[in-house]
């Protein structure tokens, strides 16, 4: 089985609902080992680089305006299929199909206010992770 690195993020409504120490505690529970974190605020530019494939979508200023709304928390995981085994823990992107015993299942209702972002795939987590952290 692949070592993978990925991008996880909570957004500003995790933060703000205190969130973050449920959502690191998932990850490691399930195996995941924390490689790196900060705390920022990420302004509209950040937003525009970090969300490119969702510029042009319609639901993207509602975006923009919640995730430049308060400070996030980003993180560098690495395990086993770590991209994929992260957004199994995540759910689904609407938190009312998310299923029980996921993040969003377990604590979100919105679909914009999902509490957290996880990549995609490796090759977005090596973007992602580079925007972030370098
Ligand atoms: P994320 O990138 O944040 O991990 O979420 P995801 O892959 O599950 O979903 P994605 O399609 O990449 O959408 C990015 C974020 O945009 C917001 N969204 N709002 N109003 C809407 O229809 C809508 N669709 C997506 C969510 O915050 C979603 O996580
Ligand atoms: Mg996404």
């Amino acid at each position: 089985m692949p070592e993978e690195n990925t991008f996880i993020m909570v957004k500003p409504d995790g933060v703000e609902r205190g969130l973050v120490g449920d959502v690191i505690s998932r990850f490691e529970r399930k195996g995941l080992e924390l490689r790196q974190i900060r705390h920022l605020n990420i302004d509209e530019d950040l937003a525009r680089t970090h969300y490119a494939e969702h510029v042009e979508k319609g639901f993207f200023p509602e975006l923009l305006e919640f995730i430049t709304s308060g400070p996030v928390v980003a993180m560098e995981w690495a395990g086993e299929s770590a991209v994929s085994v992260a957004r199994t823990i995540m759910g689904a992107t609407d938190p009312k199909q998310a299923a029980p015993g996921t993040i969003r299942g377990d604590l979100g209702l919105a679909v914009t206010q999902n509490i957290v972002h996880g990549s995609d795939s490796t090759e977005s987590a090596e973007r992602e992770l580079k925007i972030f952290f370098g």
